[in-house]
């Protein structure tokens, strides 16, 4: 005798009453095929459609690289495939595989690439073939207005793509310094275009995993920075106390340069020898209520910050707006608050020069003094100020050496413009307004470019003029903690020996001790000709060669402006000169120093 399983269509089988069993046994066995069918009956169809999305990233100090991190995962999250990957490494052909892209770019120098995307940009500008028919991409720009050529790469980078063929899905969006706005409203744009081409795209099988990581480097990028300071963040900083304050120049010198430690011993803070340290700032009191007074507002006054919700106006003025630099922005606002046609008129593009000229060396301060009556409530003031953006300092300490403390070497920017005595927010705060004992809010910025080479026995050549000495004294401090045995070669420079030696005991200590095992320096104001550091290297041109040639690991620190410039074309000369190659060779040479990590720089 044979069952009948009843099966009408559409609905799950069952067995029938008249089956050979008893009513334990039908129960059971028609539980599993409802349990069965429901299974299948309730699986979708068809998966929704995604799209394969590589989100590309060109980043020197992390910037770009965490938001790119945060779009991928945001891709993810909606079922689309999104590989994440820096430019460093990339190519022009591995982008013509692609049919959508994502980038996200700072600028750096003249308004060029940060250094790891150069080779990526510089392949992609001599391509003039319309080759990226296929690909859709967006393009998020990140710069500083500050800078002359504001956010240039991306704007580069979007209209060479554009050149070569390829649509933008969501037209580019240029973030200043204040970059979480411009970053959400990009992102909404962008991710409602992507909805829109999968709304018209026909369904098809979701794919098997929705993050690839197609270039080995993407899974580096992809996975955590290896930091244990999740807990604390710039949005969620630890408040370290100053332990340790002196001045690291002469009364008598013509610049202040200072040394800042911070106890870190009662956080989960973590940092490696190259992380900055990064500081969330305080406007001076006294230049905030001279603001207010000049207003006739209230102190107290309440106002509304985006996310931070309502806070008085003189709070808001010290700790979350930046009111000593003006930016074309802010003048627009102030303008068309006031309806003012003397701002108008500098307004005008003819008038940049003029612009610039105006805003180089004046604040908010200033405007109102220049523009009165214009501002007549505490909400057009906040409205028409960018954010107060945190500082970062290159961490001048190692925690094997130092533990539980940060060091920081700072140079306190002081000024006099318009008859007023002018500070930086962030030096003299912690110059002028911090005591010992005193907590200020901080978190780490990890620099995972510049590291110690992971090979003990690798020589090393720091140059570091100014300022550019503080990851050089990390590494020395961490080198010898972990009698780590490469030899290491410093090219230091300042103003004058006698008032701007930073750190010169340590350092002449360390050298008598045979731990460093060079130290060259460049006193730019002790006679009539400057001397810098590039000079000192050409000098030692054959034994520069010698350490590079033997495998030396090379580390620039400091000013990005000039210095950075003209330590690069010293080490091109040496190359070509000193290693007896040509010149197109030595540019190979260098480049290939840059690709095999050997040639790292963390300039500002
Ligand atoms: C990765 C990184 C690492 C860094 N590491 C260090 C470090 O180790 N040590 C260090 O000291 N700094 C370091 N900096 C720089 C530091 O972050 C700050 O930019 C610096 O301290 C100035 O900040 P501030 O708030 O004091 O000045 P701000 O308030 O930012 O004022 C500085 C601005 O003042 C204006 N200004 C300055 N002088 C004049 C003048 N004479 N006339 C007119 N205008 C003027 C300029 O617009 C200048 O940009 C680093 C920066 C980066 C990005
Ligand atoms: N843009 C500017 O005009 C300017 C000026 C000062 C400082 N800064 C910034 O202020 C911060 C702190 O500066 P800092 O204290 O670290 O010192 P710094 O101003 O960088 O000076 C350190 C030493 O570098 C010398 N120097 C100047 N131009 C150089 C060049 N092209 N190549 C090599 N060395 C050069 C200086 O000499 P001389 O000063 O004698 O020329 C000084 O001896 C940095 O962020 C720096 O970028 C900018
Ligand atoms: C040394 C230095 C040079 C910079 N040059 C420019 C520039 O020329 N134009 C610009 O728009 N932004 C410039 N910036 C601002 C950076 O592009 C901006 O801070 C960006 O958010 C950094 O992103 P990243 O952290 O991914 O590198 C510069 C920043 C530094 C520190």
């Amino acid at each position: 005798m044979t069952t009948q399983i009843a099966n009408p269509p559409g609905t799950v089988p069952y067995i029938p009453d008249n089956a050979p069993f008893n009513a334990e046994q039908r129960a059971w066995l028609n539980g599993f095929l409802a349990g069965i069918f429901s299974v299948t009956q309730a699986a979708p169809a068809d998966p929704p459609p995604s799209l394969k999305i590589a989100v590309l990233y060109a980043s020197q100090s992390g910037t770009a690289e965490g938001l790119a991190r945060k779009v991928a995962k945001e891709l993810k999250s909606k079922g689309h495939v999104a590989s994440l990957a820096s430019l460093e490494g990339y190519t022009p052909a591995a982008l013509a595989e692609e049919r959508y892209a994502i980038f996200i770019a700072s600028t750096y120098g003249e308004g060029d690439p940060p250094d790891v995307a150069q080779p990526f940009f510089q392949k992609l500008c001599v391509e003039h073939l319309p080759r990226y028919l296929d690909l859709s991409y967006s393009v998020l720009a990140l710069g500083d207005s500050h800078y002359e050529h504001f956010c240039k790469f991306g704007i580069d980078l979007d209209n060479k793509l554009a050149a070569l063929g390829a649509v933008r899905i969501y037209d580019r969006v240029d973030c200043d310094v204040d970059l979480d706005e411009p970053f959400a409203q990009w992102k909404q744009g962008l991710f409602a275009e992507l909805e829109s081409i999968v709304a018209t795209r026909p369904a098809r099988s979701a794919p098997s995993s929705s993050v690839t990581g197609g270039n080995p480097k993407s899974a580096a990028a992809a996975s955590p920075t290896g930091q244990g300071s999740a807990t604390y963040s710039r949005e969620s900083p630890f408040y370290a106390a100053l332990v340790d304050k002196r001045p690291l120049t002469r009364e008598v010198s013509s610049k202040q340069t200072m040394h800042l430690a911070f106890s870190i011993a009662d956080s989960n803070l973590k940092y490696e020898a190259g992380d900055a340290c990064g500081v969330i700032p305080q406007n001076d009191r006294q230049l905030v209520s001279e603001i207010i007074a000049s207003l006739k507002f209230s102190p107290d006054a309440p106002v509304q910050l985006p996310k931070c919700g309502t806070a008085s106006l003189c709070d808001a003025l010290t700790n979350h707006l930046q009111i000593t630099r003006l930016t074309r922005k802010m003048i627009e606002a102030y303008a068309t608050i006031g309806n003012c046609q003397a701002l108008f008129d500098l307004l005008v593009p003819e008038q940049q020069v003029q612009l610039d000229k105006y805003t180089w060396d004046r604040g908010l301060i200033d405007l109102i003094h220049d523009y009165p009556g214009v501002l007549h409530n505490p909400a057009d003031l906040v409205a028409m100020l960018p954010k107060l953006a945190p500082r970062l300092y290159s961490i001048s300490s190692s925690p094997f050496a130092h533990a539980g403390e940060i060091h920081t070497t700072i140079a306190v920017v002081r000024y006099r413009s318009h008859d007023r005595e002018r500070g930086g927010v962030c030096s003299t705060l912690l110059a002028d307004r911090t005591n010992t004992g005193e907590r200020r809010p901080i978190y780490i910025h990890p620099n995972k470019k510049f590291r110690l080479p992971s090979a003990p026995e690798t020589p090393i050549v720091m140059i570091g003029p100014g300022t550019g000495i503080a990851p050089f004294r990390a590494f020395l401090h961490e080198r010898r903690a972990l009698a780590a045995t490469g030899k290491n070669w410093l090219f230091f420079g300042e103003r004058s020996a006698s008032t701007d030696f930073l750190y010169r005991e340590e350092l002449e200590s360390m050298l008598a001790g045979g731990h460093l095992t060079r130290m060259d320096t460049a006193f730019s104001r002790d006679q009539e000709r400057k001397i810098y550091v590039q000079d000192r290297m050409v000098e030692q041109g054959t034994q520069l060669w010698n350490w590079i040639d033997g495998g030396a690991n090379i580390y620039v620190c400091g000013d990005a402006s000039r210095m950075a410039k003209d330590v690069d074309a010293a080490l091109h000369r040496i190359v070509e000169t000193d290693g007896g190659m040509s010149r197109d060779a030595a540019q190979e040479y260098v480049q290939t120093m840059k690709d095999e990590h050997r040639y790292h720089r963390d300039v500002y």
